[in-house]
């Protein structure tokens, strides 16, 4: 037996290393969660949780640490602010969640508080960072951050909310299952705000390229009224109902921002209901909101408009109000 001879280079610092580098701020149950999706799929190569509780932040790099023999060879760690250094992307999932009876706004002032101490000490550090904010009422969040982004120099391309990339997800499973297909061919967005005035897209949903109404025809199975309104209700109020049942969502946010990471760090061109700084959207102007947008290595490359109905538009013009006013009552 002849061993190779060592190397002074770890295998695993390379420079594509260090290029897979995935931070996250904040780890309650969304931050943590996101990780765990992250190691689960080998989504990135090096991923630093930080949170201002540092225990917390070391417990939970530890317990997904030995979820690593059983997935993928990422490595987990806590760290400091000045460990976000060459990250690619920063998911910021700090501050507080919603409580039973509370609505997404509830958190805002809050929320605005935490963002407007950590993004800047995000910034500093993490420079050439995609920004993506998974807090609550995200899409304000988003806004406040790209705000102060802005003012540190970072293009706003690279400033980008989960949005409603998972209200998005809830929409297409539950089509899916009405129809009894695959919710991945299954083409819905949910846009507007994440929250109680999103709205489902439903003249523009397709399956294998027919409307739903052609869909059903074709399979004869039926999507009556009743079952579009029993579907939107769900889509709307899932995250109540999950909150009133167990406190808090994260497995579906966390998989969608692992999800998000995914396309960021390999550059997919996937098309994503996340939410960013739209000029105008639906008549309502310079507002961080969730529409299509496609996504690449370089963040937000394009928000592609969609043909709504006039009721869609309506709803997405209340909507797009709704978070310009909760712009508007904070004081940046
Ligand atoms: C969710 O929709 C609470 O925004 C969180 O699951």
């Amino acid at each position: 037996y002849r061993p190779a001879a060592s190397r002074s280079v770890h295998p695993f610092q390379t420079q594509e290393r260090s290029n897979m580098k995935v931070s996250i701020v904040g780890c309650g149950f969304v931050g943590s969660t996101a990780a765990y999706a992250l190691v689960m799929q080998g989504i990135g190569r090096e991923i630093v949780l930080v949170d201002q509780q540092k225990e917390r932040a070391i417990a939970e790099a530890n317990d997904i640490t030995h979820a690593v023999p059983f997935s993928h060879p990422l490595t987990v760690r806590a760290g400091d602010y000045a460990d976000l250094a060459d990250s690619r992307v920063v998911i910021i999932a700090a501050g507080v969640g919603q409580k039973p009876g509370e609505n997404r706004l509830h958190l805002l002032q809050r929320n605005a508080d935490v963002f407007r101490d950590c993004i800047p000490q995000i910034i500093q550090n993490a420079p050439d960072a995609i920004l993506l904010v998974a807090t609550n009422p995200v899409d304000i969040m988003t806004h406040v951050a790209g705000e102060i982004a802005m003012q540190m120099g970072v293009p706003i391309s690279r400033v980008i909310g989960s949005g409603t990339t998972l209200d998005t997800a809830r929409f297409r499973s539950l089509v899916g299952k009405q129809f009894g297909v695959d919710s991945r061919h299954v083409h819905a967005h949910v846009i507007g705000e994440h929250g109680d005035s999103e709205v489902l897209t439903w003249s523009l949903a397709t399956i294998a390229g027919l409307s739903l109404t052609e869909f059903s025809e074709v399979r004869g199975i039926g999507l009556d009224a009743g079952q579009r309104a029993s579907i939107d209700e769900q889509v709307r109020r899932a995250a109540y109902q999950i909150i009133e049942g167990k406190g808090a969502t994260y497995y579906g946010i966390g998989s969608a921002l692992a999800r998000i990471v995914d396309v960021l760090l390999h550059d997919q061109r996937s098309i994503l209901t996340v939410c960013s700084r739209i000029e105008d959207v639906a008549g309502v102007s310079d507002v961080t909101i969730s529409m299509p947008h496609l996504l690449g290595g370089k963040g937000v490359l394009a928000s592609i408009p969609l043909m709504l109905n006039d009721s869609e538009h309506q709803l997405l013009n209340a909507s797009a109000n709704i978070i310009r006013d909760a712009i508007d009552s904070m004081e940046m």
